[in-house]
């Protein structure tokens, strides 16, 4: 590991002061709800009240979790266990391997396809704290094989594990993105149209380790995704965190089930009816974590605004139109910050 300590009962470590957060940012780990939960979605459940899609009762609950949290967990998709155990393996593996090999896969350039990076915050006088977590990105491909574009002394083991995932996640992202549409009243392939033919496909496996003192620092910072949507499968520890209600709630790690989030994109998308809800990931003093985090968003040309059919004399468009290029702009223009983005392509109301 490059600058992580790992708590150790005999000898405590304090936190390095470049982790540490003002009292302000800090998560105040008390203060997380338990009395409220993501809903859990059974995708094998194909009760319906009437024969018509829109009444089934997967897409009420999906778009009732849409509306009211952003997030919603799914269980019995359909996707292999060892699928799903193959690919955390292989993320523990990769940020086990010795620092000497890891540390060269390092870069602050967001440009690069396949890149390790260390998000941070910019806190009041310019400074900037570490996230206690690590971060692996790189595009993704439902049909091609990876292993030829990772660099070769990442070994075989993660592309392999990779390659049969992101088929996987492949159907099951279009699969919701078509209840999703359902959900808002539109044609099932409404959205996956729209988010056209070129999606901008990025992998984030993040590796959070254990940590001397989670209630100084945070795994990442609170954020909103920016993509349209976000399939999350956490290792069998907690530590997604989002906000509903003005309060925090933790995801909770079920065995077998994905974290579904929706992104900005779906926000404007469905002119404001779903939410994409910010989120953060907190550290664990006991135990080290594991995610993969599989984005699909638009490509970069793609025009993305409120969709035609849900604008109305009642429904007035609440975003102007604009080139996604546009809005990844403005995204990286806020790094560090408390990022409002989607604000930026408000119109008045
Ligand atoms: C992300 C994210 C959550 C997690 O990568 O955008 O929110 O549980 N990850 O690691
Ligand atoms: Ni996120």
């Amino acid at each position: 590991m490059n600058s992580f300590q790992v708590a150790n009962e005999l000898a405590p470590l304090p936190l390095s002061p470049e982790f540490i957060l003002p009292e302000a940012k800090r998560p105040q780990l008390s203060e997380v709800t338990s009395l409220d939960s993501i809903p859990i979605i059974d995708l094998s459940d194909h009760s319906c009240n009437d024969g018509n899609p829109s009444s089934s009762l997967v897409v009420q609950k999906i778009s009732q979790a849409c509306e009211e949290y952003g997030f919603f967990l799914i269980v019995n998709h359909g996707i292999p266990e060892q699928v799903c155990t193959k690919i955390i393996t292989a993320i523990n593996d990769l940020f086990n391997l010795p620092s000497e090999q890891i540390s060269q896969l390092y870069t602050a350039d967001h440009t690069k396809n396949i890149k390790l990076c260390n998000y941070y915050l910019h806190v009041e006088g310019g400074e900037k704290v570490k996230m206690w977590s690590e971060c692996f990105s790189h595009s993704w491909y439902p049909t091609q094989d990876i292993i030829n574009f990772l660099p070769q002394n990442i070994g075989t083991q993660y592309g392999e594990a990779f390659s049969e995932y992101a088929k996987e996640i492949d159907s099951l992202v279009r699969r919701v993105l078509g209840l999703i549409s359902i959900g808002l009243g539109v044609e099932e392939d409404c959205l996956l149209k729209i988010l056209g033919d070129q999606p901008r496909l990025r992998a984030q496996a993040n590796f959070y380790p254990a940590c001397p003192d989670p209630e100084l620092t945070l795994g990442l910072p609170v954020h909103t995704d920016f993509n349209a949507l976000t399939v999350v499968l956490q290792s069998q520890v907690s530590g997604l965190q989002v906000i509903k209600d003005g309060k925090w709630i933790t995801v909770p790690a079920i065995p077998n089930a994905f974290v579904i989030n929706l992104g900005d994109q779906i926000q404007v998308l469905s002119n404001g009816r779903f939410r994409s809800v910010h989120h953060r990931a907190v550290a664990n003093k006991m135990c080290e974590r594991m995610s993969m985090a599989m984005f699909y968003g638009p490509g970069r040309d793609t025009i993305i605004g409120p969709i035609d059919d849900l604008i109305d004399e009642e429904h007035p468009p609440r975003y102007r139109k604009y080139c996604f290029s546009e809005f990844l702009e403005e995204f990286f223009k806020q790094e560090g910050k408390w990022r409002m983005v989607k604000e930026v392509f408000e119109l008045p109301y």
